[in-house]
């Protein structure tokens, strides 16, 4: 049987799309920045049909590229060139929330925004959100190890996650989603398989801890003089309430407002703006009001306690990713440095982008409890420059290259800025303990 006779045998033949028309929406990330072609796309309905796609691929040598909501921003979830493609939009089961032990068991397919809607109609929550949550899946989450606007209140994902199912490029199947939250018997193989971005397995399955739904919300929008002050401002807001600090910048918000037709946020132009919110059990604006009172050099503010006006003030910094694609295809790097490093960063970066791409236009934007900045460049004439300066600058601070979109192809390059020679052999080492055929996202987090 030839390959495509194997897989129409595993997932079923209407589940294998090999028309162009149908495969183009595979093939690219949504910023247009990674396009490959697909062999195949397939779309297994279960942890048996995944087995056999990746049997038959390994045994023709053929990669594989995992693919969720494709929401990915480091090309990590788009072929590079003639693999197949193995969607996991339709393992979507998603459990009975366990109230006993706080967890649920949700597909690699389910998208964030059902999890959460599900997790709410018992009173509960999911620690993670992210911007593309309608789209987003929990697999691609894992994979990442998305973080996004909650990180400083619950963590990334890999707080999350409690068990995986996953299956080896040889069709075994591994993990357990028994939701053990004591077990100490040796490697975490569920939590080492978080952040692999489809190079060691493919998830097809998470146990995941919930936490309580914090119905009480109040939001404050502060316009500061400086990124210091900001991070000054973040040790004077936390507290047990916090639940989002944004950053983003003057430039940023006006190129926000241009494009979704905004007023002024507050009554001062301000160089950055420091979004801030306060959630729990009870309404928490005093707690909000007195923790604003102790920042030092605010400039403005502006409180948000009903839906409406948290709404209005997060349109300004959600609305900084549409904006900056909307300006040209932009050098997307997600990055982090130790927030106390977070000012001489944003000097560092501004300097290094202007020499590597004078006249590109540099918005950064992102979350300041984890110094995690987003740092998007558009117009840049050579895009390898402009990520060899900043990851160097990144390197500089002690950061991390990929603070939580994961590295990707876009950063195998520069793996080396922040890992060691013997952690390098150490991941291919993994790689190979793992996946010995090499069939698993190949190109992907370890250089080719
Ligand atoms: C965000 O924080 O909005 C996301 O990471 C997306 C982005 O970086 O554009
Ligand atoms: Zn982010």
């Amino acid at each position: 049987m030839d390959l495509f006779a194997e897989l129409a045998a595993a997932v079923g033949a209407e589940h294998v799309l090999t028309e162009p028309d149908l495969l183009a929406g595979y093939e690219s990330d949504w910023t247009g920045r990674f396009t490959g072609r697909a062999l195949a796309v397939v779309r297994p309905a279960d942890r048996d049909e995944v087995a056999a796609v990746l049997r038959a691929c390994a045994a023709e040598g053929v990669g594989v590229v995992p693919q969720g909501g494709n929401t990915g921003l480091v090309g990590g979830g788009v072929p590079r060139g003639g693999e197949v493609v193995l969607s996991t939009a339709r393992l979507t089961a998603l459990g009975e929330v366990d109230r006993v032990s706080g967890q649920v068991t949700a597909g690699a397919g389910v998208r964030l925004a059902d999890l959460r809607a599900h997790a709410a109609a018992t009173g509960l929550d999911f620690g993670v959100d992210i911007a593309a949550r309608d789209s987003a899946t929990v697999g691609g989450m894992v994979a990442t190890n998305a973080g996004g606007l909650r990180v400083v209140r619950w963590g990334p994902m890999r707080d999350q996650v409690v068990g995986v199912e996953a299956v080896l490029s040889d069709g075994r199947v591994v993990g357990s989603l028994s939701g053990l939250e004591k077990d100490s018997t040796g490697y975490d193989l569920a939590r080492g398989l978080v952040g692999s971005e489809g190079t060691l397995a493919v998830v097809t399955a998470v146990r995941l801890r919930l936490v309580p739904a914090l119905p009480h919300r109040a939001a404050a929008l502060l316009g500061l003089p400086s990124t210091a002050a900001a991070v000054a401002a973040v040790g004077a807001l936390r507290g047990p309430l916090l639940s989002a600090v944004e950053v983003c910048y003057a430039d940023g918000v006006a190129l926000v407002r241009e494009h979704r037709g905004l007023p002024a946020p507050l009554p001062r132009d301000c160089p950055v703006y420091l979004l801030v919110e306060y959630a729990g059990e009870h309404d928490p604006t005093d707690e909000l009001g007195a923790a604003l009172a102790a920042v030092p050099d605010l400039v403005d503010t502006a409180l948000a306690v009903d839906g409406t006006a948290r709404r209005r003030l997060w349109a300004y910094r959600e609305g900084h990713t549409e904006a900056v694609n909307a300006l040209g295809v932009p050098v997307k790097l997600d990055v982090a440095v130790p927030p106390a490093r977070a000012a001489v960063f944003e000097t560092a970066v501004r300097a290094a982008v202007s020499a590597a791409a004078p006249g590109a236009r540099l918005v950064l934007f992102g979350h300041l409890a984890e110094g995690n900045f987003h740092v998007n460049v558009v117009g840049a004439p050579d895009e390898r420059a402009v990520s060899d300066a900043v990851l160097r600058a990144v390197a500089a601070e002690g950061g991390s290259i990929s603070a939580e979109h994961g590295v990707g192809v876009a950063k195998a390059p520069w793996l080396h800025l922040t890992r060691t020679a013997a952690e390098r052999d150490l991941y291919a080492a993994v790689k190979r303990a793992w996946d010995p055929s090499g069939i698993l996202n190949p190109g992907v987090l370890i250089p080719r």
